[in-house]
């Protein structure tokens, strides 16, 4: 997979080359590459910033360099993947339908935000999606980028090693995930689930399952269907 990123700070993006992702960039699975808006700049000061129409706080994001950037950067077949607090909710299931993809180019705006007709133009031209990390604010996009890369990176076929990994998880399969344990068999005085020394394995799942429906209804009732919730 393909993957652009088209930021004011590309240093954020250096610690892609760690772990699990980085690896996958090593093996050729991903291949990641960081572009300086300011790049597409034309004037002295490199500006990519200017202050709001109709007044208020804070500095919006000219539309020329990104028109620049994402001309040069967006290739045909490319979804364009704006971060904001305004876009859809990224959930498991964006990031895998995310990772079926063959590029993607993530725009990290700043600031107050893009000059909406940056969004209109690429909405009109090609397949674009506004997407939020969650309900609260961060400085930029950078940090969603980052959230965002790793959840679809490691979908990825041949990125986490073991594939069956990926299905037991939280979200994969609606619920949040069991509590997991390894050795020592105690620790300070707290024993593991016997259940988890009997060797039964089907006494070991369905005891896992009921951990995660508990574990949902309490923490996160909002995923659980109406009729697993009443039950
Ligand atoms: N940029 C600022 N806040 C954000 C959020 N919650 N999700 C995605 N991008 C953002």
């Amino acid at each position: 997979m393909r993957i652009d990123i088209v930021t004011i700070f590309p240093a954020f993006f250096d610690v892609l080359d760690v772990s699990l992702i980085g690896r996958a960039r090593g093996r050729g699975l991903l291949d990641v590459r960081v572009h300086d808006l300011r790049d597409w700049t034309s004037d002295r000061h490199r500006t990519v910033d200017d202050t709001p129409y109709g007044g208020g706080a804070g500095m919006v994001m000219k539309p020329e360099p990104w028109g620049e950037a994402l001309d040069a950067v967006l290739g045909d077949d490319a979804v364009l993947i704006v971060p904001s607090p305004a876009g859809e909710l990224f959930t498991q299931r964006v990031a895998r339908e995310l990772s079926a993809e063959g590029a993607l180019v993530f725009a990290c705006g700043r600031y107050e935000g893009i000059d909406q007709r940056v969004i209109d133009h690429y909405a009109q031209r090609g397949r674009l999606r506004l997407v939020s990390l969650g309900d609260y604010v961060l400085n930029g996009g950078e940090v969603a980028a980052m959230a965002m890369i790793e959840a679809v990176g490691r979908l990825v076929p041949g990125v986490v090693g073991n594939p069956e990994s990926l299905v037991e998880e939280s979200h994969e399969l609606g619920l949040l995930e069991y509590p997991v344990y390894t050795k020592p068999a105690v620790w300070r005085g707290r024993e593991v689930p016997p259940v988890l020394l009997s060797g039964d394995h089907g006494a070991v799942d369905a005891w896992r399952r009921a951990q995660s429906v508990e574990r949902t209804r309490r923490v996160r009732p909002d995923l659980l269907p109406d009729e697993a919730a009443s039950a």
